[in-house]
């Protein structure tokens, strides 16, 4: 374990489908991290698109556009120290890639994994059904492509482990990469 990324800010991304629990494993660890470090700043696509991105709809390029414009609010607070944690679909490679090369070191993807059949049983926001049923047009995982990450830094799978244990995985993971000082004993009653 390395030491000197103490303090450094750093940009947290969970993506994944909608209902793959990127903002309910968010809040858990944005809980800790306050707890932990002095500043840190959460990016969800769903607040997101209510003012920065307002307008912006789901076509490609918009979502597109989505992306890269969170990326660049996370790289911008990021360098300033702050522990930035984004919670955004972004469904396409291409979009991630280019914010983490925007980004450079420093930017931590989580794959939030989970079947699109589990996600449709969870229907949190109802909005599979709609999908389904054709009511939605373009609706990730259903009628528009779901492109996981390549190499992402860790991968939670949210069929098979609680929101506490994948929380505490990523956790664990800024703890590896030195960005958080360990703290054992944290959290391992999961
Ligand atoms: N291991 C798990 N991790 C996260 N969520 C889980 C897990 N197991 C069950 N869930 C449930 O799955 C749902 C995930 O919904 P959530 O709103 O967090 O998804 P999301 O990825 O943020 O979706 P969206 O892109 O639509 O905002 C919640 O109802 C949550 O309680
Ligand atoms: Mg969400």
């Amino acid at each position: 374990m390395e030491n000197g990324k103490l303090g450094h800010g750093f940009t947290l991304w969970f993506t994944g489908l909608s209902g793959a629990g990127k903002t309910t494993v968010s809040e858990i660890v944005e809980k800790e991290l306050r707890g932990r470090i002095g500043n840190v700043e959460v990016l969800d696509g769903d607040i997101v698109r209510t003012n920065l991105s307002k307008g912006l709809g789901f076509s490609r390029a918009d979502r597109d556009t989505n992306v890269l414009r969170i990326g660049f609010v996370a790289k911008i607070l990021a360098r300033n120290g702050v522990a930035v944690i984004v919670s955004a679909i972004s469904p396409y490679k291409e979009a991630r890639d280019q914010v983490r090369r925007d980004i450079g070191e420093d930017f931590i993807e989580v794959f939030v994994s989970c079947p699109v059949e589990v996600c449709a049983e969870r229907d949190v926001k109802g909005l599979y059904k709609k999908a389904l049923a054709g009511e939605i047009q373009g609706f990730t995982g259903v009628s528009d492509p779901y492109e996981p990450p390549a190499a992402p830094e860790l991968t939670l799978k949210t069929d098979e482990e609680e929101p506490e244990e994948s929380a505490r995985r990523v956790i664990a993971k800024l703890e590896e990469l030195g960005y958080l000082e360990p703290v054992e004993k944290l959290n391992q009653a999961s």
